[in-house]
């Protein structure tokens, strides 16, 4: 292959940046092309005014553009079939198909999966209906964690304290029907205490890569309160991801899950990653997701030695198994530079200023952010904030504590007019 190749990157958040960099880094030296990217990806290739859900627009696009390999970061698309449409129009694409995708579009589905293969999870019950649902907790032990088995852009589970609190929360899904279809199935989980932990790998069929490690940070303000958002921060790799872990996480639960996806005829390819809580019995299942997430990807991705683009592709054609996925032992930290505000209301079209030049040591990884219209096609185009996430500053140290020190410094040299970000992203560690 030569340096001809044309790659397209679905998705617009600080992980699509992240993934479009590595990619941007191979010695393929490909172009880069981002649906519907941001102010970062911009810098790296270009930009097609195609959303990530617009699965026939997308499929237009790679062939208008004739992508060798076209990447998904985001969930939905994936849950939507998007790699089983590329597939029909015979175009390569990084991704599981919409049956492997069910791992994290059914709560439900992942659960029978888990209980086929004998992974370590959460027990959990499936209900139809609120009166069943409402039965079990009113006679169960709690406390609970209450579940829409849909995807529910991360909302659609409720911790539970008392009966009462899962009442409320039943209803919201069955009668108030605040998570919509997602909702028509509801879990209730035994509520799992522990250290929570993000893992990743590339998987191809039954085959899973060298596995790495992150933590994140999902509510809104310092001291893990406010408002669940997207994510406010992550690190990678966390201190307790040892080898004993590593093994235990690999024979337990990627392992296993990996090959029942491909028994049952839903093999998975691509990016799996296992959400566990390190439980005093063990590492257990909270839940899997079918793609990179968001933020670990800033702070893994910059981890990945081996080249990206060579494993997406291989990935694709099922050729993983042939390919060695390295993972550096240097510490990354990333701190995610919101507007004030989110995730409920906030202003943008804020200016932003003082980003520095991206270096080996630290990248500023964009999100809600574009080029100010009026001044698009100028080579000094002005970046404006348009997005509750802005972006994230991630730095490398040799420890946790040396690249959060550094990162908070590159925080703390971005402006705009209404920047957030909490302080104590990787202080625990
Ligand atoms: P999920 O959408 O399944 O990742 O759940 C969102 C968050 O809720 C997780 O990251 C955990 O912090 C928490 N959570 C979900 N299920 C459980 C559980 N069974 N026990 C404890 N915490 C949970
Ligand atoms: N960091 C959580 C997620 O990507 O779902």
């Amino acid at each position: 292959m030569g340096s001809d190749m044309n790659i397209l990157i679905v998705g617009e958040g600080s992980r699509e940046h992240a993934i479009a960099w590595k990619i941007a880094s191979s010695p393929h030296a490909p172009r880069i092309l981002i649906a519907p990217g941001n102010a970062g990806t911009a810098q790296l290739g270009d930009n097609f005014d195609v959303s990530a859900g617009d699965i026939e627009g997308l499929i237009e696009l790679a062939k208008e553009e004739s992508a060798d390999l076209t990447f998904i970061g985001p969930e939905i698309p994936l849950a939507a079939g998007i790699v089983d449409r590329f597939r029909e129009e015979g175009l390569r694409v990084f991704g599981p198909t919409k049956a492997a995708a069910r791992i994290e579009a059914s709560k439900s589905f992942a659960k029978d999966v888990m209980t086929a293969a004998n992974v370590p999870t959460a027990a959990a019950e499936v209900f139809h209906s609120a009166g069943a649902a409402i039965g079990y907790v009113e006679s169960a032990t709690p406390p609970f964690v209450v579940k829409a088995d849909g995807l529910a852009a991360g909302k659609g589970v409720i911790m539970s304290e008392t009966p009462e609190e899962a009442v409320v929360a039943i209803n919201s899904m069955f009668v108030s029907r605040d998570f919509g279809n997602a909702g028509d199935t509801v879990l209730i989980e035994q509520w799992l205490r522990g250290q929570e932990v993000s893992i990743f790998a590339f998987v191809d069929g039954p085959y899973v890569s060298e596995m790495t490690a992150a933590c994140d940070y999902k509510r809104a303000k310092d001291g893990d309160l406010g408002l669940n958002t997207g994510g406010m921060g992550s690190y990678s790799p966390p201190p307790f991801w040892d080898d004993e872990l590593e093994r235990k996480v690999r024979a337990e639960i990627m392992e296993p899950v990996a090959a029942r996806m491909a028994e049952i005829g839903c093999p998975f390819q691509g990016f799996l990653y296992a959400g566990l809580m390190i439980t005093k019995e063990g590492p257990k299942v909270i839940e899997f997701n079918c793609r990179m997430g968001d933020p670990e990807a800033q702070v893994v991705i910059p981890r990945l030695k081996s080249d990206l683009l060579e494993l997406a592709l291989c990935t694709a054609e099922g050729t993983l198994s042939e390919q060695k996925v390295e993972w550096s032992d240097d510490s990354w930290v990333g701190v995610v530079l919101a507007s004030d505000g989110y995730p409920g209301g906030y202003e943008t079209g804020f200016e932003i200023s003082g980003l520095p030049e991206d270096s080996e040591e630290c990248v500023v990884f964009h999100a809600g952010t574009k080029l100010d219209e009026i001044l698009e096609t100028d080579q000094n185009a002005k970046i404006v904030t348009s997005g509750g996430r802005v972006m994230t500053a991630a730095s490398r140290g040799k420890t946790i504590s040396d690249a959060r020190s550094s990162a908070y410094e590159i925080a703390g040299s971005i402006e705009f007019g209404n920047v957030y970000y909490r302080g104590d992203i990787a202080a625990d560690v």
